[in-house]
């Protein structure tokens, strides 16, 4: 597997014909790094985010042009269950994705539909529920956890998938100080492992971790000066 997670080139992309929200966009993101895409609220990075992961024009519909590539490999040809155990995204809704009873059956969909052995998944699932600090609520509902619990679960969920690729569009924007600090050390830990992390952030307190920091403005994505 190639060790560029993502690569696009001259990608373009509108909900609505002619108003692009980006323009000729070219990115890459090797494994062992961490990148920050931030930008004012509104101006696309969601929607950048989901187009390189097939989401878009998969799900959404729009305008794209350009190529995206996931691991050397053009996105256009892959189907999603292709992709799901080299990326996981967490989205900015943690309520969006959780869809179980139980966290559980939450954690497990993922892995059993990629037909994982039961001790494998059990092994993966205890383990992520104890970094992400919600071990005891393996048998709770995702409806009765407050926001920033539903978000450590969506956390948990990529831990016990462990993909090569990790998407987080703000997702520790619910988090205590404390959690949100534990959060970063395993996000970094991640990347140290060989893995490539890409972070949508609004918070400047959880920049420092990256290796490199977008802007996305004016319909381009513009690197960032180091601080
Ligand atoms: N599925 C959709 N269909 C049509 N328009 C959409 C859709 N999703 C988002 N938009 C619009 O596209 C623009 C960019 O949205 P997006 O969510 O990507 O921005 P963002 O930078 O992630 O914003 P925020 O910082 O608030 O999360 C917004 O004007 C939004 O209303
Ligand atoms: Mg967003």
């Amino acid at each position: 597997m190639s060790d560029l997670a993502l690569k696009t080139y001259a990608l373009s992309f509108a909900y609505d014909e002619g108003n692009e929200l980006f323009c000729n966009v070219d990115f890459e993101l090797h494994c062992g790094e961490i990148a920050v895409i931030c930008g004012s609220s509104g101006c696309g990075k969601s929607t950048f985010c989901q187009c390189r992961v097939g989401i878009i024009p998969e799900i959404y519909d729009g305008y794209l042009t350009g190529k995206r590539e996931l691991f050397g490999v053009d996105v256009a040809t892959l189907r999603l269950p292709d992709m799901a155990d080299r990326l996981f995204m967490v989205f900015q809704e943690p309520g969006a994705q959780l869809f179980s009873p139980t966290i559980e059956d939450e954690l497990c969909f993922a892995p059993e539909n990629l037909c994982w052995e039961h001790s494998l998944i059990e092994q993966k699932l205890t383990a992520a529920l104890e970094k992400a600090g919600m071990s005891a609520f393996r048998y709770a509902s995702p409806n009765e956890l407050s926001g920033g619990q539903q978000q450590k679960i969506a956390l948990a969920c990529a831990f016990t998938v462990s993909p090569r690729l990790y998407i987080f569009d703000e997702a520790l924007s619910q988090l205590d100080k404390e959690a949100r600090l534990e959060m970063l050390v395993i996000i970094k830990q991640l990347a140290a492992e060989g893995n490539a992390v890409l972070m949508i952030e609004h918070s400047r307190e959880n920049m420092h971790i990256a290796d490199k920091i977008y802007k996305l403005e004016q319909k381009q994505l513009i690197l960032q000066p180091k601080e």
